[in-house]
C-alpha cells in the first residue's frame, strides 16, 4: 500500500516530515496520468499528497481504484474534482489556519510597496545612474486610510486586523454572508457590504481575499475597477481567476487605479509578453503567499497529518481534523455498502 507525492516538499522540510517511519511507503513522482487521465492504472495506491496546482480530476482518480485520501498541501482546492472524489468515497483535506498568518502578511507587504512604490525606489536608490534623490517621490498614504476586503474568511480576517489594528484603517468588507458582530468587533470594527460595488467607491485599499470558485471567476472586471477612486490600489492574493487580467492592464494603464499588487495571476508565471508586467503601477510576487520555512513546514506536517488520520479512520470522529468533504463522503460509503 502507498502514497504517492507528486513533487518533494523543501529538502529540509522533507527530512522533518519524512523521520518518523510511515506506515505506508511514499513514493515521490508525478502521479500516474496527466489530466486526461492517460497512464496506468495503480491499484497498490491509497493515498494522494498534493504539492502545488496539478488538477486533480476525475479521469486521475479513476487511474487508483483503491483511493481513499487526497491530501492538498494548500488551502485552495479548486484545482481537485472534489464532487468526484466524494462520490468515490475519497476524502479530499486541505491546509487551513496555518498559512493565514503568512498569507495575510504578504498582502500587507504588497499594499505597502504598492502605496509607498518600495520596488521602484529600490530600483532607483541602487541604480547606477542615479546622482540626486528626488524629494517629492510621493506615494499614498496607508494608515487611517480605508480598506475594503472582498472575501472575508480567516485568510481576510487576518489581513483586516491587520489593517485596522496596525495602521488605524477604517475596515470594510464583502462577503457571501455577514460575519458575527463578535468578528466584526475583535477584527477592527468591520463594516459589512452585501454589493461588492458599493465597498468598492469608499475605499483607498482594495484586497482579494476569496476563494476561487465558478462565481468568483472575473470578478473583478472593468466595471470594478472603473468603480473604485483613481487613487485607489488594489491587491490579490487570492488566485488569478478572480481577475479580468486584460481589464486590471487597462485600469492600470489609463490610471483608473493608482497601483496593484499581486501574488497570483492565470497561468503562473503570466507570459514574459504579457501587457500586465509592462506596467510601471504594478507590483508582483511569484504566489509566495505561505512562501516562509516555518509555515511550509506546518502546512507539511498537517498534511501528513490529514493524510495519516484520514487513512487510519480518525478524520471521522475527530472534530480537530477536518475533510472539507467529510460528511458526504460517509453518506456515500453508508450508500455504497447497502
Ligand atoms: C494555498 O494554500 O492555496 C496557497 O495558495 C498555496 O498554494
Amino acid at each position: 500500500m502507498s502514497i504517492l507525492l507528486n513533487r518533494d516538499f523543501h529538502k529540509d522540510i522533507a527530512k522533518i516530515v519524512f523521520r518518523d517511519k510511515s506506515e505506508f511507503s511514499i513514493k515521490i513522482g508525478p502521479f500516474e496520468g496527466d489530466e486526461q487521465g492517460r497512464g496506468e492504472q495503480s491499484s497498490s495506491v491509497i493515498g494522494l499528497l498534493v504539492n502545488g496546482h496539478v488538477k486533480i480530476t476525475n479521469d486521475v482518480l479513476s487511474l487508483y481504484p483503491n483511493l481513499r485520501v487526497v491530501s492538498n498541501h494548500g488551502v485552495g482546492i479548486e484545482h481537485i474534482d472534489v464532487q468526484s472524489a466524494t462520490d468515490r468515497g475519497i476524502l479530499v483535506f486541505n491546509t487551513p489556519d496555518v498559512l493565514t498568518g503568512a498569507t495575510a502578511d504578504i498582502a500587507l507587504a504588497l499594499l505597502l510597496s504598492s502605496a509607498r512604490r518600495v520596488v521602484d525606489g529600490d530600483r532607483i536608490s541602487k541604480s547606477p545612474s542615479t546622482s540626486f534623490f528626488d524629494s517629492y517621490y510621493f506615494g499614498s498614504e496607508v494608515h487611517e486610510t480605508t480598506v475594503g476586503v472582498c472575501g472575508f474568511g480567516r485568510i481576510g480576517q487576518a489581513i483586516g486586523r491587520r489593517c485596522a489594528l496596525g495602521f488605524d484603517m477604517r475596515l470594510l468588507y464583502h462577503n457571501r454572508r455577514r460575519v458575527s458582530e463578535e468578528i466584526e468587533k475583535e477584527t477592527g470594527n468591520a463594516i459589512y457590504f452585501p454589493q461588492l460595488e458599493d465597498m468598492l467607491k469608499e475605499c483607498d485599499f482594495v484586497v482579494v481575499a476569496a476563494p476561487a470558485t465558478p462565481e468568483t471567476r472575473n470578478m473583478f472586471s472593468l466595471p470594478q475597477f472603473k468603480a473604485m477612486k483613481p487613487t485607489a490600489h488594489f491587491i490579490n492574493i487570492s488566485r488569478g481567476s478572480l481577475v479580468n487580467q486584460e481589464d486590471l492592464a487597462e485600469a492600470l494603464e489609463n490610471h483608473l487605479i493608482a497601483g496593484a499588487g499581486l501574488d497570483v495571476t492565470e497561468p503562473e508565471p503570466l507570459p514574459r509578453d504579457h501587457r500586465l508586467l509592462k506596467c510601471p503601477n504594478l507590483t508582483i510576487t511569484p504566489h509566495v503567499g505561505s512562501a516562509t520555512f516555518s509555515t511550509r513546514l506546518k502546512m507539511a506536517k498537517l498534511a501528513m497529518a490529514n493524510l495519516n488520520r484520514g487513512l487510519s479512520g480518525e478524520s471521522m470522529g475527530d472534530g480537530s481534523i477536518e475533510a472539507v468533504n467529510k460528511e458526504a463522503v460517509v453518506a456515500t460509503l453508508i450508500k455504497m455498502k447497502q
